[in-house]
């Protein structure tokens, strides 16, 4: 049974002792994880650590860095190695957010050199895909879509593959309070599923978690994580709040 997993992104938000509270709230909050569920809290930087200790204990619940830097040491200023995340016992990183693809102006080639490094050192990349709203409108979303994963994931070989996390997130659903509908989710996570399992196989492509992201709240998420392709979510307003994100978690599919 594939992964379900509830993902915080804390974005550029909170100072340490706000992180620190936050995560302490929501372990506090008692949710409860099956043995496929799983909690990921993405992490500014300088918190990873302190988060890093206060959930090391804690069964199925790990934490992730925003981004990773595409090479494994050296003079680049400003920039972060997955070397440096996995001496800190991170399991997770966030690539290709819709964030940084328009902000950092990160292509899938650049995705694709952070998935490997990534993969290398054994930190698990959760990779972000999702059209902007001028794609949907002209309906031209499931191609896009499938561009951005086969220019960033279709180098790698079935074994990379399996178990692997994807975060679909329509740009036009970030931070908006306007969310796909269960059935546009429903939709677009079949579409990505079909199109792994026409590269990998129908095996291979039902171990591939597939969360949705954008304005997941815990008002919306027991209907979006209740489609059948949908293994979660990654969550960004909604996580900074404990109660919130811990109904989040306990919507997750069992
Ligand atoms: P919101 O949940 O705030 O819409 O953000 C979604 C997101 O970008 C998570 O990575």
């Amino acid at each position: 049974m594939r992964k379900q997993i509830a993902a915080a992104n804390w974005k550029m938000n909170l100072t340490v002792s706000e992180a620190e509270k936050l995560t302490d709230d929501l372990l506090n909050t008692g949710f409860s994880l099956h043995p496929n569920q799983q909690v990921v809290l993405g992490v500014p930087f300088p918190y990873l650590i302190n988060v890093e200790q206060r959930v090391s204990n804690k069964p199925n619940v790990f934490v992730a860095a925003q981004n990773c830097s595409d090479k494994s040491n050296g003079a680049y200023t400003g920039e972060v190695s997955v070397t440096m995340l996995k001496s800190i016992q991170v399991t997770y990183v966030i690539i290709g957010h819709s964030e940084r693809r328009e902000y950092n102006h990160e292509d899938n080639a650049l995705l694709a050199a952070k998935v490997d490094i990534a993969l290398a050192n054994g930190i698990k990349p959760i990779f972000c895909c999702g059209e902007p709203l001028q794609i949907r409108e002209s309906e031209q979303q499931n191609g896009y879509v499938e561009t951005q994963l086969k220019e960033s994931l279709f180098h790698l070989d079935a074994q990379a593959i399996k178990g692997f996390v994807i975060a679909y997130e329509p740009i036009w659903a970030i931070g908006t309070g306007r969310t796909a509908s269960s059935e546009q989710a429903q939709q677009m996570h079949a579409h990505i599923r079909k199109v792994l399992a026409g590269k990998y196989g129908e095996e291979i492509a039902a171990t591939i978690s597939i969360l949705y992201g954008g304005s997941v709240k815990a008002a919306n998420a027991v209907e979006i994580f209740g489609q059948p392709d949908v293994d979660g979510g990654l969550v960004g307003g909604a996580s900074l709040i404990a109660s919130e994100f811990a109904a989040i978690i306990n919507s997750l599919k069992k």
